[in-house]
């Protein structure tokens, strides 16, 4: 089984090329990061018009990689949503023509489905599995217990943790986005205690009997540093943001697993996942390593390039899909919000 997936829901345009056989046949992307810079953040038009200049040639391209045609393919995966409605348009109907003029099936991918299924992609996870999804738009706690089949078990009240990285980036002048730069600086700090004594940060939500997440106060602090410091020790201050971040996944995580030990101990998740832009971080997959190891658990996080938006997680959830006969039709409308569990509204879930 061979699937094209399409991605374009916020600033990257991807093309995958995914078999059954888990082997990626071709992996083109285009990041728009320069052209967001001038504006400190992603703007939506600007966005749209990228990825209609881009889809093309990296369609061009991935076929060529892939070393197939268009009727090698079993199926057409795009991304249909949650994200900014312009560019995800864009690549719907890109996947919907593909899909229409070889007659295989279309599937509609939920973005932050593909990113709860791309850790199965790059390792063999079995069911049920504990999901941190942190992206640029998303923070949640999700049980996975199959395709389409996910809990929400927390999500972020205000900010998402990307969000949150990228602000405190343009806080402190280290341009977009903010959070490889604040990984950066943060792992030049020699002394973390004494940087998170220099400059103490809030840890949002901590010892709450919930799995939410706050971050609007943490990024609130980080101005106030940023406002009374006219000498603004960079390095000290991303090292105590990050740690604080941490801290932060810590507690919500370790909060969630007494409570799922508590509600269901004969059918706990063996395994932790991370997915999502954030997941990139470093420091914060070595903590998360060690947090599930002391709680008996398997550890994955997909490899480094496959963190942020690209077009093979959207391909390889068309495969997960398409194994079960979920198979879309072709009037289906673009949705800029899209939870992936439906019965979540925010700040209002618990299992
Ligand atoms: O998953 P993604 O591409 O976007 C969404 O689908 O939302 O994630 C982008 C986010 C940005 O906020 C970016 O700052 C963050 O991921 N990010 C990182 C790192 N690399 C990317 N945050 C912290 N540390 C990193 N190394």
């Amino acid at each position: 089984m061979i699937i094209l997936g399409i991605e374009s829901s916020c600033d990257e345009t991807g093309i995958g090329i995914v078999n059954d056989q888990k082997e990626i046949l071709a992996n083109r992307l285009i990041s728009q990061q320069d052209e967001h810079k001038l504006y400190g953040g992603v703007v939506p038009e600007v966005a749209a018009r990228a990825h209609l200049d881009h889809i093309d040639t990296l369609l061009e391209g991935a076929m060529q990689d892939a070393g197939i045609t268009f009727s090698d393919l079993d199926g057409v995966a795009a991304t249909c949503g949650p994200g900014l409605i312009g560019g995800v348009m864009i690549g719907m109907m890109t996947g919907k023509a593909i899909a229409a003029s070889q007659n295989i099936p279309f599937l509609a991918i939920n973005h932050l489905e593909a990113h709860a299924l791309t850790p199965r992609l790059t390792d063999d996870i079995t069911f049920p599995f504990l999901l941190l999804l942190i992206s640029g738009m998303n923070t949640q706690i999700l049980l996975v217990e199959d395709v389409g089949k996910y809990t929400c078990l927390g999500q972020t009240l205000d900010d998402a943790i990307g969000e949150c990285f990228d602000k405190t980036g343009r806080l402190m002048q280290l341009g977009y986005p903010g959070g490889p730069m604040i990984q950066k600086l943060a792992l030049q700090c020699e002394d973390i205690t004494a940087a998170r004594k220099k400059y103490p940060l809030p840890i949002p939500m901590k010892g709450r009997k919930n799995m939410d997440f706050s971050f609007s106060g943490l990024k609130t602090a980080v101005r106030t540093h940023v406002q009374n410091d006219s000498n603004l020790d960079k390095v000290a201050l991303c090292a105590s943001f990050q740690a604080t971040i941490i801290d932060i996944l810590d507690n919500r995580l370790s909060y969630a697993l007494q409570h799922l030990q508590s509600v269901r101990p004969t059918n706990m998740p063996k395994s932790l996942v991370i997915s999502g832009g954030v997941a990139a971080n470093t420091p914060i997959r070595t903590h998360l390593e060690t947090l599930s190891k002391q709680n008996g658990l398997d550890f994955f996080a997909p490899p480094l390039h496959l963190c942020s938006d690209n077009g093979v997680m959207i391909a390889w959830t068309g495969i997960e899909r398409l194994k079960r006969g979920y198979i879309d039709s072709l009037d289906f409308a673009a949705r800029p919000r899209w939870p992936l569990d439906p019965t979540v509204t925010k700040g209002k879930k618990q299992i």
